[in-house]
């Protein structure tokens, strides 16, 4: 393969002389020519281009984008990239993982009319392909790029698969209350809802300047897991659920200069992100108190600490009851241990390790685990993920449903 000094930067004037540039150096083509040169050398870097190939590549995308104002990637470009954009999220704890990630080409979904039928039977094959049967795989596909005059087609839904929260006349939520704004989007463009705490959201396909779709996702592609307890059988009675895996959908893959704002991405679940935040967290579902009556703990005061002791217990019945049903689900032990590992990893390949202390250390029992005492940088390296400045393109709609880690 390649070192990383071999691939010479094509903007110096050396480059340029060489390839026979007579006026120097090549003229400003602007940030997507300079940074799909920067993705290019980088995967020359690393290995995945050989130099010649790279400078070769360069000189094509500059001709391509001189000419039309944006380029296609290849698939390696677009596999080897999404890969490098996962390593450099600084929110994720699963990274260890960055070279396993597979990603689905689904750049022509919707053919020349942009169909948001076809869009949507292309979400639902990347929902049935992330299930596998519960081995979770870890699956980003990637859908049309904005482009000159047309910018590429987003979902509404933070995540693929989410539940409705809807407001009641007294201010409390049926649901989840981190999806109400969206829930009332949704209903504003004619969905109705059974009305159940666990209503899965229908997915809201737009492109820009058109009008939103919405369709109902068929069960098959929604894979869900009762949450019982190994050793307290009332809890099955609280009548808990989540669904399998994430699969995040608020993000844009920005890439070699291109900006892809479809590309939804599934993994596997922490048993903390549903047991110690989604199910526990008072402005989320906030079962903590009806598990700690399960329990039969005095909840009269902060001080017995029945809230410390019903989210141990809920995040025991999450790992039992996806282990049961035999789907992937890590423990932030586990998690955190591999991505120390991650961490040596890079730093062995002269990389450092961007990342969000914040979202690494697990919402509970932090100080147990290896990441606690150390420190990080959340630095900005790209390629990378990032969520969508606004959140749809219609003001007087604008649903929320943010989906964090
Ligand atoms: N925290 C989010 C949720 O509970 C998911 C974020 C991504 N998590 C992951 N394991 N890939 O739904």
């Amino acid at each position: 393969m390649t070192s990383a000094g071999a691939f010479a930067p094509l903007s110096s004037p050396s480059a340029s002389a060489q390839r026979g540039d007579a006026l120097g150096d090549p003229p400003d083509l602007g940030p997507v020519a300079t940074e799909a040169e920067a993705l290019l050398r980088q995967l020359a870097s690393e290995g995945h281009l050989l130099s010649e190939a790279a400078e070769q590549r360069v000189r094509g995308v500059r001709a391509e984008v001189a000419g039309t104002g944006r380029y296609r990637q290849t698939a390696e470009e677009l596999l080897q990239g999404s890969r490098i954009a996962w390593r450099n999220n600084p929110q994720c704890v699963g990274k260890f993982y960055w070279k396993a990630l597979e990603v689905r080409d689904c750049r022509e979904a919707g053919g020349a009319a942009g169909d948001e039928g076809d869009l949507f039977e292309a979400l639902v094959e990347h929902l049935r392909l992330s299930w596998n049967g519960g081995r979770i795989r870890l699956l980003l596909s990637v859908f049309a790029p904005d482009e000159p005059g047309r910018r590429g087609p987003r979902v509404w839904n933070g995540q693929l698969i989410r539940y409705a929260g809807y407001r009641r006349q007294d201010g409390s939520v049926l649901g989840d209350p981190e999806t109400v704004r969206l829930t009332e989007a949704v209903q504003q463009l004619g969905w109705r809802g059974r009305g159940t705490e666990w209503d899965v959201l229908p997915l809201v396909i737009q492109w820009p300047g058109r009008e939103p779709r919405f369709f109902e996702l068929p069960p098959d592609a929604v894979p869900e897991v009762r949450i019982t307890h190994p050793d307290h059988p009332w809890l099955e009675q609280l009548g808990l659920r989540w669904h399998a895996f994430p699969t995040i959908s608020n993000q844009v893959l920005e890439l070699g200069g291109l900006r892809y704002p479809l590309a939804p991405f599934s993994a596997w679940y922490t048993c903390t992100e549903i047991g110690a935040r989604n199910l526990s967290d008072t402005n989320r579902y906030d079962k903590l108190p009806a598990v700690a009556r399960g329990m039969g703990l005095d909840t009269s005061r902060d001080r017995t600490l029945w809230r410390d002791r019903a989210l141990l217990e809920l995040i025991a019945a999450v790992l039992h009851s996806y282990d049961l049903a035999g789907i992937s689900i890590i423990d932030h032990h586990f998690a955190t241990k591999q991505f120390v590992r991650h961490e040596e990893r890079e730093q062995k390949n002269g990389r450092g390790c961007p990342a969000d202390w914040s979202a690494i250390v697990p919402a509970t029992s932090g100080s147990t685990t290896p990441v606690w005492q150390r420190r990080y940088e959340p630095t900005r390296q790209r390629p990378n993920f990032s969520p969508h400045p606004e959140l749809c393109w219609q003001p007087a709609s604008c649903p929320s449903g943010g989906a964090t880690g």
